[in-house]
């Protein structure tokens, strides 16, 4: 079923998502969570998707860089109740988020993630990112913990995008 995006300044978006916890895995409800995300993401064409931006404050993100993938062939990534280890260096990067649809602006990022997870059968997993599957991966988390980009950028930035949203509502 694909879900409404909520859009910032909504007060969802600022919650810190709870941990998924072992008995969820498997249950109808979770399998459809994880499901919904998929339909919901590529509906609008997006890379990576939060549980919370449709309303459910679970830790969990999804991501599909498509040919993007620093894997050989694309990989749906499903990451729960994910902790991520971030290399020392940084670099500036455009970042956009289907929670402020129109806006993109420059957030520092780390250039490498290692993530310890458990995918959407309770197995745990780890894995090296960088380029654009690293970078989603850090947006994505930050909105585990009731961060988006408004919260990543100087007071010029921010003050840019209030504007935006403000013309386009
Ligand atoms: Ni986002």
């Amino acid at each position: 079923v694909i879900k409404k995006i909520l859009i910032w300044p909504h007060p969802d978006l600022k919650k810190k998502s709870a941990p998924v916890l072992p008995e969820e895995f498997g249950t109808a409800a979770f399998n459809n969570l994880i499901l919904d995300m998929w339909e919901t993401l590529y509906d609008v064409g997006g890379v990576g998707l939060s549980a919370i931006q449709i309303g459910v404050p679970k830790r969990v993100f999804i991501v599909d860089a498509g040919k993007s993938s620093s894997r050989k062939a694309p990989v749906r990534w499903v990451f729960i109740n994910p902790v991520l280890s971030l290399k020392e260096e940084t670099a500036p990067l455009n970042e956009g988020c289907l929670s402020l649809p129109g806006i993109v602006e420059t957030v520092v990022r780390h250039t490498a993630v290692s993530v310890e997870a458990v995918d959407e059968t309770g197995e745990a997993f780890a894995g090296d990112f960088v380029g654009l599957e690293g970078q989603c991966i850090q947006h994505e988390h930050d909105h585990l913990d009731g961060i988006a980009i408004p919260d990543r950028v100087d007071q010029e930035a921010y003050a840019k995008i209030l504007k935006k949203l403000k013309a386009k509502s």
